[in-house]
């Protein structure tokens, strides 16, 4: 029979209800690896402070290894009856070796330990998630260099606006992915802060060493308040943070995609490996991939929520509330990683039907603000160019033409300032390239932006 951690001044047993309740294993299991390197870790520092024998110390390492072999092998027995993942890697600990088992706990806490587990699960999660970032990333740069030179309608409220390159929006999202993971380096910054030591609340009566169980697991930085360390979960609530706002990332593109897909737009095709049919309609295909990514958006919020309100009106120090955070943690993570994952094939099996996204930056005089520009160029105050190239709209939108298909006579009569060479400067491509200001949508600069992303993100 397994028992409680802290069985001892208990008689009667606890009520059915209450123990499910308090379970935590059926999540918390996943923290086995965090929890068995953080034991590892603070029985080599009860031995090398002298507050474990080098034997016990040891014998405790090598069974801990044991039962790391077993949970990793997949022949552990797990229990409905043992609440937490504590509990259970102590309780088969003893199994193998004995007496010593019951050191482990010396000058620690579930408190502080469960602490410790959390952050280091965290800091291994936020490496993998800036894996998957640098995967997004490259496929965005990927389609952005095979469809290099297309131009297409760039938004403003959703109305076409100037045209641009179709590579220069893509990389706006590998910028916000840059400072995604950006943000995750820096939210690692407090995750990586040993709160060990901190035992219940207080600190502890024993001799212990952080510093040596930071360094033993690669970790520069302690507590500084025992209080603070266990109740502590900010790094937890930054780290859902910088999750929902990847999936906010990832559901604004997704957004994109539908749009983009819909019959409206058809400026892209998604691949069948991303779309789903329609069990009536059988022209249809739908893009449910990315509305999944951008409907996750909503639990990814949720899970930020969940933890700010679990943490909002605790006093300090350890309650058992704090139990409640780990389920929105891994929920956020396990989210936008799928998420991402699915994002970076979508994206590099997409098919980008460059023609329509060219045909639409014909239509909607998306060329205007050259005219205004080419006036104000030569003299003309820009809020008087404005004026005539609004002009020059009314127009052509009267007669269904487009900017430059108004003949000269037509274009002289509103301004005398316009020659013959305003047809080159209503091109597109013209438009595109004259856009060199910094951070601009111009053939150069945007080659160059694509240089620097390739030299960033393959190494
Ligand atoms: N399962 C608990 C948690 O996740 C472990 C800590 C329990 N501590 C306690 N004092 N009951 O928070």
């Amino acid at each position: 029979m397994g028992q409680k951690l802290w069985q001892g001044r208990f008689h009667e047993p606890t009520n059915s209800l209450m123990e499910r309740l308090n379970a935590s294993i059926h999540f918390d299991k996943r923290l086995f690896r965090q929890d068995i390197k953080a034991s590892k870790a603070h029985a080599a520092m009860l031995g090398a402070q002298g507050i474990l024998s080098e034997e016990d110390a040891r014998a405790i390492r090598d069974g801990l290894d044991a039962v790391l072999a077993e949970m990793e092998r997949g022949d552990f027995p797990w229990r409905e009856d043992l609440e937490d993942i504590h509990t259970h890697v102590e309780n088969r600990l003893k199994e193998l070796i004995g007496e010593a088992a019951g050191r482990l706990h010396t000058a620690r806490s579930r408190n502080d330990q469960v602490a410790l587990d959390l952050r280091l699960w965290t800091a291994d999660s936020i490496e993998e998630l800036d894996l998957a970032l640098a995967e997004w990333q490259r496929a965005l740069v990927e389609l952005a260099e095979k469809y290099g030179q297309v131009i297409m309608p760039g938004y403003t409220h959703l109305q076409r606006a100037q045209p641009l390159l179709l590579a220069h929006h893509l990389l706006a999202y590998v910028e916000m992915a840059w400072r995604d993971r950006q943000r995750l380096a820096d939210c690692a910054r407090r995750v990586k802060v040993l709160p060990l030591g901190a035992a219940a609340l207080a600190g502890t009566t024993y001799s212990v060493n952080p510093e040596l169980v930071a360094r033993e697991l690669g970790w520069d930085e302690i507590l500084t308040n025992s209080m603070d360390a266990v109740s502590d979960r900010d790094f937890a609530a930054e780290f859902i943070f910088a999750c929902a706002l990847i999936q906010t990332h990832l559901s604004r593109l997704a957004e994109e995609l539908v749009l983009w897909s819909s019959s409206e737009f058809d400026f892209i095709r998604l691949a069948d490996a991303f779309s789903t049919g329609s069990s009536i309609m059988p022209q249809k295909r739908n893009p449910d991939a990315a509305e999944l990514i951008r409907g996750k958006t909503g639990r990814v919020n949720g899970d930020l929520l969940a933890l700010l309100t679990v943490l909002k009106g605790l006093p300090l120090t350890y309650n058992k509330d704090l139990q409640e955070d780990k389920e929105p943690v891994f929920d956020a993570f396990d989210t936008v990683l799928d998420c991402l994952k699915v994002m970076a094939p979508m994206l590099r099996g997409l098919e980008i039907k460059a023609g329509n996204m060219r045909q639409a930056v014909k239509k909607g005089f998306l060329n205007a603000t050259e005219l205004a520009d080419y006036l104000a160029a030569r003299g003309l105050p820009f809020r008087e160019a404005h004026a005539v190239a609004a002009r020059a709209v009314t127009l052509a939108e009267r007669d269904g033409l487009a900017l430059e298909e108004l003949n000269l006579e037509t274009l002289q009569a509103l301004h005398q300032l316009i020659g013959p060479d305003i047809y080159e400067a209503l091109t597109h491509e013209r438009a595109v390239a004259r856009r060199s200001s910094p951070g601009g949508t111009s053939y150069a600069l945007v080659a160059q932006a694509l240089t620097r992303a390739r030299e960033k993100l393959w190494l």
